[in-house]
């Protein structure tokens, strides 16, 4: 099916550990196509930890996503992004301008905790079990609401469900250029 967008919103739904940024960076190897609350916080304190840059980081987060949807370039936007109501502001933001993509990696918990355990500078294992608490409640088997399309992608493989066709949209992953 021809899609009238010219580029997409990849939302990346996961638990800490699973990949996301891994995967991102696959997908968008133009940094400036992949937008990511650590990094602003990095940008405004000098450390991708430092919460108490929250507010500022949430806003100029929001900031640019806005203005490249608004322009039609393809984002990912790094994060855990499980919460129901964290998706609907990006959806709300994204929609009608940018076609919307979620990839759900759904990676069991364990692999997550070892994959974690294995980077420079793992999470607390609290932080991904607290992720992994509201996966059942927010993360719902097949499409996910409001997308024009879901990449689900699990240990076994990847199953691709939605109206838009990604096979024929190379945009959907090559219209980065910020
Ligand atoms: N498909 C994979 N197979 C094996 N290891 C992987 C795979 N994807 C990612 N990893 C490894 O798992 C670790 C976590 O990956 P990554 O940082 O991408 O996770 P994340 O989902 O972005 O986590 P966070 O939410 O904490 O940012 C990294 O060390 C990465 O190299
Ligand atoms: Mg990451």
């Amino acid at each position: 099916m021809q899609s009238p967008f010219t580029g997409a919103a990849v939302i990346p739904i996961a638990i800490p550990g699973a990949g996301k940024s891994t995967l991102m960076k696959q997908w968008f190897p133009d940094p400036a196509s992949r937008i990511e609350l650590d990094e602003w916080r990095l940008r405004l304190t000098g450390s991708r930890a430092d919460q108490s840059a929250n507010r500022a980081a949430v806003e100029i987060q929001y900031m640019v996503f806005e203005e490249r949807c608004a322009r039609g370039l393809s984002t990912a936007v790094d994060g855990t992004n499980i919460t129901v109501s964290h998706r609907m502001k990006l959806q709300q933001v994204a929609r009608g301008r940018v076609g919307l993509v979620a990839v759900v990696l759904d990676i069991p918990v364990e692999i997550c905790h070892r994959q974690n355990r294995m980077r420079e500078q793992p999470v607390p294992d609290e932080v991904i079990d607290h992720f992994a608490g509201k996966w059942a409640k927010n993360v719902p088997p097949g499409p996910i609401p409001g997308f024009d399309l879901t990449i689900r992608i699990t240990p076994q493989g990847r199953e691709d469900i939605g109206h838009l066709d990604i096979e024929g949209a190379p945009w959907l992953f090559a219209n980065t250029t910020a």
